[in-house]
């Protein structure tokens, strides 16, 4: 099952909406075949698998390992589960259930019915952790958000409000890790205020400007200038600005020109609904985001219960009281329906960071 993990992560960026898939077939202790699911819509990585033993008399009898419940159900490809009854495969470990509602546990009873045995629960945590994005915007019916920010020691995100520092909070390992995230999540959402302060570009820096995550910006009134670097034809990519549906039709006009795609939402006291904004993101088939917005964006991610993990950079530095409050919590009382734990931990030279999986009670 750890091969097949690993094969699974291959399809990192390549299979969402899809899930990352892996499987390996063993006969006499050997590893006779193997395979993953590459792309959205290609094959699932059981027939990747089958298809990979050349002859195909050597699966009669043989042990699959699979790291999702294979499906029964015919959707962009044929159900699997008959291709490894047709290929006489006697036994299937599968490391968790798919929780689909046309699979969930369907299935492994229709293996079962075929003659296969099938046993569940092999390294399901760490398939879990491995597809944790598509999990829970499956079960939510929203994007997964991990929300990233970075502080000095005093708790402050930046130097000012009004115009940008020149001077970096976090050393420039940490701003490489959060480079590395932008091209896992694909997705990176900001606040209209850090285009206006910081002119961010958010773009993959480290290598294959092809990799620039989709940049979306959260803009009531379309108040950014379309001359912002994030609106760059240079980076081309996907830029897509949430604003209000009560906004100027002539502003709209601008920014079809300029193929920038827009989704219009109902404002609730003077503030974007973020909860409507982000249904409408998991219809589009957007399933993991980072945020790098600043703190009244991220404050008002929490207060929606938006945020499913939170990251949080801390630099060996003090800013003082014109900096800006890491939170903007002024009128909101969260008392404990907050469930935060701590995941991980480390340091990078010397800023630290730690890593919480936020539930809400
Ligand atoms: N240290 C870090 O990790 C980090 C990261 C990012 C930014 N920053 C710094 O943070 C500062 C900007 O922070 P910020 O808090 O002012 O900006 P922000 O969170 O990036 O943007 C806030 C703006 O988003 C818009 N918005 C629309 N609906 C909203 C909603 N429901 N909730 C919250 N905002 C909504 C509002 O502007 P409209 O009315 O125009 O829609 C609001 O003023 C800058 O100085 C930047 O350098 C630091």
């Amino acid at each position: 099952m750890h091969r097949a993990l690993a094969l699974a992560r291959r399809g990192s960026l390549k299979v969402s909406p899809n899930p990352m898939v892996g499987a390996v077939i063993v006969k006499n202790s050997h590893i006779i075949g193997k395979g993953y699911h590459k792309s959205y819509g290609g094959n699932h990585a059981e027939v990747e698998a089958i298809n990979s033993v050349k002859d195909k008399e050597d699966l009669k009898g043989s042990t699959m390992y699979v790291t999702l419940e294979p499906c029964n159900h015919v959707g962009k490809t044929n159900p699997c589960v008959k291709s490894i009854i047709d290929a006489k495969i006697s036994k299937v470990f599968i490391s968790m259930l798919d929780p689909n509602k046309e699979v969930k546990g369907g299935g492994a009873k229709e293996l079962e019915k075929g003659k296969v045995k099938v046993e569940i629960g092999c390294m399901e945590k760490e398939s879990r952790e491995l597809n944790h994005i598509w999990l829970y915007s499956l079960s939510h019916k929203v994007p997964f958000l991990l929300l990233k920010l970075g502080v000095s020691l005093d708790s402050k995100i930046a130097y000012s409000r009004e115009k940008s520092s020149s001077v970096r909070l976090t050393n420039s390992r940490s701003l490489w890790q959060v480079q590395k995230l932008r091209k896992f999540y694909s997705n990176v959402l900001v606040g209209s205020n850090t285009i206006k302060i910081d002119n961010a570009r958010l773009n993959y820096r480290l290598s294959d400007s092809n990799l620039n995550p989709r940049a979306i910006i959260i803009d009531s009134n379309l108040s950014t200038s379309l001359s912002s670097l994030v609106y760059s034809k240079e980076f081309s990519r996907e830029v897509i600005v949430i604003a209000s549906k009560n906004v100027d039709k002539d502003r709209i006009k601008k920014f079809e020109e300029n193929k920038i795609d827009l989704i219009l939402v109902n404002s609730l006291n003077n503030k974007l609904d973020l909860k409507e904004a982000f249904k409408e993101l998991y219809k589009r088939n957007i399933r993991g985001i980072l945020s790098e917005g600043g703190s009244r964006l991220s404050s008002s991610l929490f207060k929606e219960k938006l945020v499913s993990r939170f990251l949080l950079y801390r630099a060996p530095k003090i800013i003082g009281e014109k900096g800006v409050n890491l939170f903007d919590f002024k009128f909101y009382n969260f008392n404990n329906r907050l469930d935060i734990k701590l995941l991980k931990n480390g340091r990078i030279k010397d800023d630290t960071f730690s890593l919480y999986d936020i539930n809400y009670l």
